[in-house]
């Protein structure tokens, strides 16, 4: 049973409860972006010990919450006694001129409509409480289940962008809120 800060709670939605992480998060978070899907689509952040998962909690979500208002969330199941199933979050890149929105499911969570439940609850928080105009998406070309939902969510794609030197070419994705 995973216990619930209400205090980090930003929005429920008929399954899930999503909620701000914290330092606490670190063995989810973990778990999470060493998935093989996220290994693969999203990228190997070298996070490979708690200790390293804490860091990049503190240095990139915590700092996120702080500068911007708005970053990773965790998502938690509310049937299965608000077990954590994957994140949905708000980001801003420096080689985008707006915010984008991500998400990951934990291998046994995915195909089950939860990437889309929780990303179309953030979209309206972007809109309506942190007054983001116009959102983005990045992924692989490759990422279908990704590109699907952003299709689903609206977005359509843009251009092609290389926002790292080695030369990685990925989709954005973007629409008006
Ligand atoms: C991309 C990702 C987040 C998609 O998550 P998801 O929860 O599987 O996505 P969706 O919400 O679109 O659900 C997928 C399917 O579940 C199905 N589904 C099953 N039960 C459902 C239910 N009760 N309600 C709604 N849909 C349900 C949907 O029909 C949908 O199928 P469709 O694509 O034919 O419409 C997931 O594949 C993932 O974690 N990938 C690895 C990380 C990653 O690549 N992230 C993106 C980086 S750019």
């Amino acid at each position: 049973m995973q216990s619930i800060n209400s205090k980090m709670v930003i929005a429920q939605t008929r399954r899930l409860v999503i909620s701000k992480m914290s330092l606490d998060d670190a063995p989810f978070y973990l778990e999470l972006v060493n998935s093989p899907k996220w290994l693969k689509y999203i990228g190997d952040r070298g996070i490979k010990t708690l200790e390293d998962s804490k860091k990049r909690i503190k240095d990139s979500v915590l700092t996120s919450y702080d500068t911007n208002g708005y970053g990773a969330y965790k998502l938690l199941l509310k049937t299965e006694n608000n077990q954590l199933i994957g994140s949905c979050g708000l980001y801003k890149r420096e080689y985008l001129d707006y915010p984008d929105i991500g998400f990951a499911m934990l291998p046994e969570y995915e195909g089950k409509g939860y990437g889309y439940e929780s990303s179309l609850e953030l979209l309206r928080i972007a809109k309506d409480e942190f007054n983001i105009n116009r959102i983005g998406a990045i992924t692989l070309p490759t990422n279908q289940s990704s590109i699907g939902l952003l299709k689903k969510l609206g977005l359509v794609y843009e251009k092609t962008v290389i926002p790292f030197d080695d030369g990685e070419e990925l989709f954005l994705f973007a629409k008006d809120l």
